[in-house]
């Protein structure tokens, strides 16, 4: 065990742990045997947590997804997770599937993603309606509440097997912005954090929101303890809309506000990777498959390479512009580098992700057809979920561009200078919670300025191999030190202290 490793384990003594968020570590199907089979989930989440638990034993609760899914969540199993090596259980919360669509679809993927990444054109959109409040009601507001039903039956089960435990729920993102107060209502003794994923807008941005949704909102926050935030600056927007929407008071300097009777702490976390977790995994056959095709497709090329969900927020169409540009102003590139786009299908339900994907392959064939030439393209797009694929791009690359307009923290930042084995460069947009902490070591850029990013792409094509070679060192100590384990180290640190806190507080009275 290492230094981390036994520190996380001491802070969780004397406590009970449950984790819930929409999507969980691992979803279920019948195979041909009618056996339930478990099946890797997708996400910067599960990815981030699966990395933990085993540090933290715990129980983890999500939403169901698939048939099997709904099975175990009806005769409310504990699944012992990972099956091989259990460490932990997950437990899927029981949720009518029209209200699980008005929920994901209509409210956290239409509304709250778009909310919180400034995704929308606001002369023209959005437009709220009465639907808009019966699928708040009917769905955010109604799987919030079951999730939270489930949560705290786990706390119920977690005291009769240790009493003298305290229950600590950390709830997760966007999706579950409301449980904490059917949770603190059901559970009078727990330790309540939320940790949001993605950034916090601006309360101008904030206030696009209908009233009654907005006011949930930070209703469901402020029932918590600690909230965390990737960024400080997401974390003073959080405390801005609080003192604007909901008139309360903040004390700007302990970063707290105050909610009936209860000191709410405001706490920065910026998400890491597990460097020792993701350096295995790149030595698997399926990479080293993918490494081969790769070499095979690019040739003597320099590799350019973004890998994203699809969505709009990733910002995929300026990127593609900026390598127009840069391929015009600079001819004598033309056949010495190829862009490798993997990108992984995302919320195709949703119009804006569906028209997005269009003007994306649009743009790429306009692109390859201007450029191109016999035996050359200038972008190999794919658009596929495949995890072994991007790691193998990611150990090759010469020049990675994450160029997001509003990214929460975007793990690829972070996932990709431990991968590389090329002293590869990075691209990283301002706008990305990443750009706090590799600064030093990336090309920094305006998500928005194409030619600022054209220039950019040049420079990281054609810089020295001394300053590749520094830079990358510099990504690679800062990502190793910062790593996962740090993140969920400060938040139970900041936990263990509101516990003593607390106590302190009881005794003055
Ligand atoms: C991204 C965000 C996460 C979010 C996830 C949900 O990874 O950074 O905050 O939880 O998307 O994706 P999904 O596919 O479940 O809609």
């Amino acid at each position: 065990m290492t230094d981390a490793e036994a520190v996380v384990t001491s802070l969780m003594r004397g406590k009970r742990l449950v984790i819930a968020s929409n999507r969980g570590p691992a979803h279920f199907d019948r195979d041909e045997n009618g056996e339930l089979i478990a099946e890797r989930g997708a996400g910067g989440l599960v990815t981030a947590m699966s990395q933990v638990l085993e540090q933290a034993g715990a129980t983890w609760v999500a939403c169901p997804m698939t048939d099997g899914d709904k099975e175990l969540a009806a005769s409310a199993t504990r699944v012992p997770m990972p099956s091989e090596d259990p460490v932990y259980h997950l437990r899927f919360a029981s949720i009518d599937s029209q209200e699980y669509d008005l929920y994901y679809n209509e409210i956290s993927n239409k509304i709250l993603w778009f909310d919180f990444h400034y995704l929308w054109d606001l002369p023209l959109e959005p437009s709220f309606n009465g639907a808009t409040i019966a699928a708040w009601n009917d769905g955010y507001a109604r799987v919030n509440r079951d999730v939270a039903e489930t949560i705290a039956d786990e706390c119920r089960a977690g005291a009769i097997e240790d009493p003298s435990s305290r229950p600590v729920v950390l709830l997760h993102d966007y999706h579950l912005m409301t449980a904490g107060q059917y949770v603190r209502e059901l559970v009078p003794d727990v330790i309540l954090t939320h940790f949001l994923h993605i950034p916090w807008p601006d309360p101008d941005y904030f206030k696009v929101l209908p009233t009654q949704i907005r006011e949930e909102i930070l209703e469901g926050m402020l029932a918590c303890d600690v909230l965390g935030f990737h960024a400080q600056s997401y974390g003073d927007n959080f405390l801005s809309c609080v003192a604007e929407v909901m008139g309360l008071p903040v004390d700007w300097e302990s970063r707290t506000t105050v909610w009936r009777g209860r000191t709410i702490r405001v706490r920065t976390y910026p998400i890491s990777i597990h460097p020792d977790g993701l350096s295995k995994l790149s030595a698997s056959d399926e990479v080293g498959a993918w490494e081969d095709r790769i070499a095979e497709i690019r040739g003597d090329c320099k590799m350019l390479l973004r890998i994203d969900r699809v969505d709009p927020a990733k910002n995929a169409l300026r990127g593609f512009q900026a390598y127009d540009q840069m391929l015009s102003e600079h001819p004598e590139l033309v056949g010495k580098v190829m862009f490798f786009a993997f990108l992984n299908p995302s919320r195709e339900e949703v119009q804006a992700y569906h028209d997005y994907l269009e003007s994306t392959q649009a743009l790429v064939a306009e692109i390859n057809e201007r450029h191109g030439t016999d035996g050359w393209i200038p972008i190999h797009l794919e658009i596929e979920d495949d995890f072994p694929r991007s790691v193998a791009g990611l150990k090759n690359y010469d020049l990675l561009l994450v160029n997001s307009t509003q990214d929460g923290m975007n793990l690829v930042a972070k996932e990709g200078p431990i991968l590389n084995e090329n002293d590869g460069m990075l691209i990283l947009s301002e706008g990305c919670g990443a750009s706090n902490e590799l600064e030093a070591g990336a090309i920094i850029v305006n998500p928005f300025d194409i030619g600022q990013t054209s220039e950019a792409m040049y420079r990281g094509l054609t810089v020295t191999a001394e300053e590749r070679k520094a830079r990358a060192e510099l990504l690679v100590e800062v990502v190793s030190r910062n790593n996962i384990l740090k993140w969920l180290y400060h938040q139970l640190y900041d936990i263990d202290q509101f516990i003593s806190d607390e106590g302190r507080d009881l005794e003055g009275t």
